[in-house]
């Protein structure tokens, strides 16, 4: 599938800058999995020139270069600076199909590949929020005799019919054109990230189950995005990263066949341009809430990456959706008529501040007392 226009950078990812006066950008017919349009989606130009060269990788002309290119970037930065958005927003502008797997310490091949299913399931899919307890034991009996006529089925060839139904991977291996983000990469099991190592050198797919060989198809791209760099460090210093539970080092052959970006949360200035321009908050507020976001953060990401073995890490920051979500609270609040210096509080501690402990609360509460009577 050929791309069905090339546009220039500004028009398809609302970028305006030198860097780009010479690229264009390959835009395809979208499909049901290629993701909406999130209007007002702020790029970079440090992001955007290196996921440019992923994604040109990956429909360079035969024979452009001699080596092997990899299509494989790697996007680790802390939580909620618009990581996964970046890959979404990436793919609904140029179109690109998106297959998303989030992936946790319990995601295993089955999940990753696919599995056998039944044609026709014994147990419902999940029993009822209301079910009785005698309706609850009956589905977990049928549970159990799927699973059994499932092994029983692998193992003799007898017993009912079954499909394999494509897991992800498969799904985007069968896709041309298609992005295929691994979400929370890090907190693979490293023998489960092992176990993708063959499709991230673009190897045909064979599946053991069945025993068919996948090409992956043409113009195919994978994304992964962490909290840390697979080494337990957040990309500061190398300290502790200890608040991103679950996280696992990760075999460095693996990482190896990444491209990388190191993201972090937008400038004070662009994140006051998507307060105004996505909530429609006045010039005034808008600056002190980035401020304020600025600051905690730069608390929260400082100490956390130095905090090492015996540090006291700040569990508290502020990230781009909970500002997001703080101005969105606090316009509501002020709607039905809450004086607004209290609505900008009660938004705050709504959305993010009352997780906080005693003195974070104080903490941050101080800061914006201060950044108010500044501004
Ligand atoms: N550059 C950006 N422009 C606009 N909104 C953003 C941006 N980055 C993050 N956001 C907002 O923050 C939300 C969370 O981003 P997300 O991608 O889920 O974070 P992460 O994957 O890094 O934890 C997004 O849905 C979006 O509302
Ligand atoms: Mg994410």
């Amino acid at each position: 599938m050929q791309a069905i226009e090339k546009k220039p950078v500004k028009d398809v990812f609302g970028l305006d800058d030198p860097a780009f006066a010479k690229t264009q950008v390959k835009v395809f017919a979208s499909t049901v999995d290629t993701p909406a349009i999130v209007d007002g989606f702020k790029f970079t130009v440090e992001n955007l020139r290196r996921m440019m060269v992923w994604a040109a990788a990956a429909s360079l002309p035969d024979n452009f270069f001699k080596a092997n290119m990899k299509k494989n970037l790697m996007i680790f930065g802390p939580t909620g600076c618009g990581k996964t958005e970046l890959v979404k927003q990436f793919a609904a502008r140029t179109g690109r199909p998106l297959f998303r797997m989030q992936c946790s310490e319990d995601t295993d091949q089955a999940q990753l590949f696919g599995s056998w299913k039944l044609c026709r399931p014994i147990a419902k899919e999940e029993p009822g929020e209301d079910a009785g307890i005698l309706e609850k034991g009956i589905q977990g009996i049928a549970k159990a005799i799927e699973k059994l006529a499932i092994s029983i089925k692998r193992n003799t060839g007898v017993g009912p019919e079954m499909t394999f139904v494509d897991g992800p991977v498969l799904r985007w291996a069968r896709t041309p054109n298609a992005i295929l983000v691994l979400d929370e990469s890090d907190q693979l099991l490293p023998t489960v990230s092992m176990s993708l190592n063959c499709v991230l050198d673009g190897d045909d797919i064979v599946v053991p189950e069945t025993g068919e060989r996948i090409k992956i198809a043409p113009g195919a791209l994978v994304a992964a995005t962490a909290n840390t760099n697979g080494r337990g460090s957040a990309g500061g210093n190398g300290g502790s990263a200890s608040l991103y539970k679950g996280t696992k080092r990760q075999n460095i052959a693996s990482m190896d066949r990444y491209f990388v970006i190191n993201t972090t949360y937008l400038p004070e200035e662009e994140e006051k341009q998507l307060l105004i321009n996505q909530i429609g908050l006045p010039d005034v507020a808008a600056t002190a809430m980035a401020k304020l976001a600025g600051k905690v953060r730069s608390l929260f990401l400082g100490l956390n990456e130095d905090a090492g073995a015996n540090g006291e890490p700040l569990e508290f920051t502020i990230t781009t959706r909970n500002l997001l979500n703080w101005g969105m609270s606090y316009r509501l609040f002020n709607v039905t008529g809450m004086d607004s210096k209290i609505a900008f509080t009660e938004a705050l501690k709504m959305t993010l501040l009352d997780f906080g402990s005693a003195a974070e609360r104080k903490a941050v509460l101080d800061l914006w007392e201060t950044i108010v009577a500044d501004s």
